[in-house]
């Protein structure tokens, strides 16, 4: 209880004297009474660190942040400055990246089924790379494309890489990609060349997410480039791009295992290397895309105690002012999390269960995580590791806003989203 775990926390992250946190040189308690609870502290500098130890652990190669685990204006900013591309998925994300004239070259589009509209903003704001999924997707891109346009095709290698099902996209049986088993990515490599339109120049994968393990990576790269020098022997076309997407996990308790960058850069880039030289092909440039590892860490959300339920012979329950509104992650995953009270325990530390305030009983953010005996009404609480996924899969579930994303860095924070208000909820109710 004396120190913040490792690597769980933003790196400007510093326990106090008194039990407080401070990020970005200020402390949580200061910026729970000013900008109010919950809210989402998110520390600058420890995105900008990320960015800049994925370019360095691989360099050459392109690192596209998914911007699905947590994008605003600013942060689409602090990615185009660090040199990052960005991997979006809807013509919404891309109103965020156009809002902030993020370069369009840099910008790559996904999603197992892309609307007409999406399609039609990443062709007006002329986007590099459209990563095409589906055969229908192929023809509807080509008609509606005004200049060539470049894309990958997404292949699934038919991997299992242990991911929690609901985000396991490796395997055959999920919805993403073509088949390379089964022929259908050789077919959708036909179809492309078979539009002028278009412009094949990469295969892309993604096994899943929150991966502790490279091997599924070797596996995955040594498919993909197989199926270059097939595509080469075939059309005479060595595609320069090998897009190997994002999963790195994170930690989240102080004992969970992590990824290693720099085991997963070393053991791709010679498995790539060896693939290439048997089959003499030229060597693409590695793309990853790297969600969870860049900002997970960087957000604390900060929570006020409303009540505490002792229920003799079951389990001490702590509620508080958020819930799954605001991280939907344990009820739908059962993913975990570090809490901890912004004050020095006092008395011994009891497990108990952080409740949230919503309807329903499954609305638990953390199951017997230990805190100080004391705790009562009013006083807060911090869980680290809420960047990723937090705020994007946010919802108003009980009509609830959502918490506001407040940037800290060198003592100074300002809001990049504000909280959301009872007048915001009503606004698109236009109905009566
Ligand atoms: N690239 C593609 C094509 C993806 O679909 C994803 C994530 C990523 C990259 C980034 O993956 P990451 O590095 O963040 O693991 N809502 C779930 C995670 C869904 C991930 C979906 N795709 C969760 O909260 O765990």
């Amino acid at each position: 209880m004396n120190r913040l775990a490792a690597d769980l926390w933003p790196r400007t992250a510093r326990l106090e004297a008194d039990g407080d946190i401070s990020v970005g040189g200020l402390r949580l308690s200061a910026l729970a009474a000013r900008y109010g609870t919950p809210a989402y502290i998110l520390d600058e500098a420890d995105v900008r660190a990320r960015c800049r130890t994925y370019a360095a652990a691989l360099p050459g190669a392109e690192i596209a942040y998914a911007a699905k685990a947590f994008l605003c204006r600013a942060m689409a900013g602090w990615i185009a400055e660090e040199g990052l591309s960005l991997d979006l998925c809807s013509a919404g994300e891309l109103a965020v990246a156009r809002s902030v004239r993020f370069p369009a070259d840099r910008i790559l589009l996904h999603g197992n089924a892309k609307t007409p509209h999406d399609l039609q903003a990443a062709i007006g704001y002329g986007v590099g790379r459209v990563v095409v999924d589906s055969a229908s997707e192929i023809v509807r891109l080509a008609a509606l494309s005004r200049r060539r346009q470049r894309v990958l095709i997404r292949v699934t290698p038919g991997i299992d890489a242990q991911a929690h099902p609901a985000v396991a996209t490796g395997v055959e049986d999920q919805k993403f990609g073509f088949s390379i088993a089964s022929g259908d990515a050789a077919d959708a490599v036909r179809k492309v060349f078979a539009h002028p339109e278009l412009e094949l120049v990469g295969l892309h994968c993604h096994l899943g997410s929150q991966l502790t393990h490279v091997q599924a990576y070797e596996l995955a790269a040594a498919q993909l480039v197989r199926l270059m020098a097939a595509v080469r022997n075939r059309y005479g076309v060595a595609l320069p791009e090998l897009n190997l997407g994002g999963g790195h996990a994170v930690p989240y308790l102080a004992e969970d295992e992590t990824f290693s960058l720099a085991e997963f850069a070393g053991r791709v880039r010679r498995v790539v290397q060896a693939e290439c030289a048997a089959h003499r092909l030229p060597v693409p440039r590695l793309t990853v895309e790297p969600g969870r590892a860049i900002v997970s860490r960087a957000m604390v959300t900060i929570y006020r105690v409303l009540a505490v339920k002792h229920v003799p012979g079951v389990r001490a329950f702590v509620a508080v002012d958020g819930g799954m509104s605001d991280n939907p992650r344990p009820a739908l995953y059962g993913a975990r999390y570090t809490v901890r009270a912004l004050r020095l325990p006092g008395t011994a530390l009891e497990p108990v269960t952080v409740a949230g305030r919503h309807c329903e009983a499954g609305d638990v953010l953390a199951v017997d995580v230990p805190l100080p005996a004391t705790t009562r009404p009013g006083d807060l609480l911090s869980v680290p590791g809420t960047g990723a996924y937090n705020y994007s899969m946010a919802s108003n579930y009980n009509m609830v806003g959502r918490p506001p994303v407040v940037a800290v860095r060198d003592g100074a924070a300002r809001v990049l989203v504000r909280r959301e208000t009872d007048s915001d909820l009503l606004l698109r109710d236009v109905g009566v």
